[in-house]
């Protein structure tokens, strides 16, 4: 995590929020490598999910709502967590976590020495276990008291109780609300699903562990309406539907670039189930901290369309034509954390390896989620023809893909600076493609193309680039494009 955190300070993924200040409380800015990595998991999220199925649409409900959407849904009274308070030092602690880090112990076997002990381990000394404060080893802890974590704010210019309302902890609300005016104005008919990315917010009391957990980040959610009146394949329709999303949500996570051995289901316990869930099961990854929930895919059966209806007073039901009955749909919800998949995605590509003797870092990023996706490098910056080809390569390219020109350092180390990004290909500018004016050569005209996980360097015509870039970064193997082309000497960059 420590080599994570790092880079994406160093190279502008992620920085602290208001770092100036001191830094807020576990919020994350996105620099500029990691606002396209980010807007890239969104964009193919979105493409797959909305934009190629028929039975999909999209959402882009207000963060801000109506205070009941609240109460209706359970947040208001359920959306809490068990908290414990130091007496001492004042520190506060999820109850159901508090033996999860090392604890600070003044062991009175060895006249008050302060040991710290790791999370759940007795005192190798005394042999007690912590019951006092985890931080400051001195204070007694409260009995848990219920903690709601939904921001509270106020809508208009007086703060009174009329006027509180919620930030939103989760987008699917929005989705739940809409419901029938998307039925309405879309014409659908079941199933269909609507998806929405946005900002939720929750005052979590242990946020922590870098983007894992934080109080403001983003979901992209799918609410999968299923008519409970059908079966699919001699199956309830919600429970075939639910199957199918885990199954196209772990196949998601593989395609673009989470190894299988980092990925596993877990399902929810009976007593862990949310509120409104018949079934959840979490898509978890082998984070740097260990595994955790990545996205949670649960079935939320009528529960919220149901509360809606009774505390608005609307109907939220849909016509089975078959049936000539008005059912209220089930409902399958999919719902990932945008950060959460960026965390996961950075750690799974990270890598260092040993080039001919050094250490080179890599981040072996899908293409399609690479914030950059071709880096132009003149070999000679002194040479005018180099750069302004270089620059003219980058200003067509970048028509189409984020391309950068970069002719700060030798080409060994620009290489290591787009590979630790994870650039997937770097072009080269060389005399070889302009040729010498002075000597009278014309160049080939010609540029080499370097791939970033082999290393592998061909030589391609200019006029070929475009086309050569659809297919590399359409998703076609380098082997497949290279095998056509000049194959060009190591680009270890050594
Ligand atoms: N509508 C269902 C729902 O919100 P959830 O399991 O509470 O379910 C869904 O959240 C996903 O949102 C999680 O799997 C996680 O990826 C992300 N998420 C939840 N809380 C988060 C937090 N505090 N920081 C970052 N991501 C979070």
């Amino acid at each position: 995590m420590d080599a994570l955190v790092s880079l994406s300070k160093r190279r502008g993924f992620i920085f602290q929020s208001s770092e100036i200040y001191g830094g807020a409380g576990s919020c994350w800015d996105y620099g500029p490598l990691g606002v396209e990595l980010k807007q890239n998991i969104k964009r193919v999220w979105w493409r797959d999910y909305v934009q190629r199925r028929p039975d999909m649409m999209g959402l882009d409900a207000s963060i801000l709502m109506h205070p009941t959407v609240w109460k209706a849904s359970g947040h208001v009274d359920n959306f809490t967590d068990p908290m414990v308070d130091c007496l001492e030092c004042r520190r506060r602690f999820r109850a159901d976590k508090v033996d999860e880090t090392p604890w600070v112990h003044y062991c009175p076997a060895t006249k008050g020495n302060k040991f710290t002990i790791s999370a759940g381990e007795p005192c190798s000394h005394c042999g007690v276990t912590r019951t006092l404060c985890p931080e400051c080893g001195k204070g007694e802890l409260t009995p848990p008291r219920q903690f709601n974590l939904m921001f509270k704010t106020f809508m208009g210019p007086v703060e009174e109780d009329a006027s509180l309302t919620y930030l939103r902890p989760e987008t699917a609300q929005g989705i739940f609300v809409n419901f029938d005016n998307v039925l309405q104005s879309m014409r659908r008919k079941l199933p269909f699903g609507i998806a929405q990315i946005g900002k939720a917010f929750r005052n979590e009391i242990t946020p922590g562990n870098f983007i894992f957990r934080t109080r403001e980040f983003e979901q992209m959610e799918i609410e999968f309406f299923v008519n409970p009146l059908e079966t699919v394949d001699g199956r309830p329709a919600d429970e075939y539907w639910h199957e199918r999303w885990i199954e196209d949500s772990m196949a998601w996570f593989r395609r673009y670039g989470l190894s299988e051995e980092n990925l596993r289901l877990r399902e929810h316990a009976a007593d862990e189930l949310a509120h409104y869930a018949k079934r959840t099961a979490d898509i978890e990854y082998h984070f740097p901290i260990g595994w955790s929930e990545l996205m949670g895919i649960a079935n939320r059966t009528d529960f919220d369309l149901k509360q809606h209806a009774k505390f608005s007073g609307k109907a939220l039901t849909y016509f089975d034509e078959e049936r000539k009955e008005h059912v209220v749909p089930y409902v399958i919800e999919p719902s990932a954390g945008v950060d959460r998949a960026l965390l996961a995605f950075l750690a799974d590509a990270y890598r260092e390896e040993e080039v001919r003797g050094e250490k080179r870092v890599v981040l072996r990023l899908h293409p399609e989620l690479a914030p950059l996706k071709v880096a132009v490098l003149p070999l000679l910056k002194k040479r005018d023809d180099i750069v302004r080809t270089a620059h003219a390569i980058r200003d067509e390219l970048s028509k189409d893909w984020s391309v950068v020109y970069d002719d700060t350092a030798a080409i060994g180390r620009l290489y290591r600076r787009q590979d630790e990004v994870g650039t997937p290909y770097c072009v080269t500018v060389d005399v070889q493609t302009v040729g010498d004016q002075a000597k009278g050569e014309v160049g080939d005209g010609k540029v080499t193309i370097r791939d970033r996980d082999s290393m592998e360097q061909i030589r391609v015509p200019l006029d070929s680039l475009g086309s050569v870039f659809r297919e590399l970064l359409g998703g076609s193997a380098w082997a497949s494009v290279a095998g056509r082309f000049e194959r060009k000497g190591d680009g270890t960059g050594a």
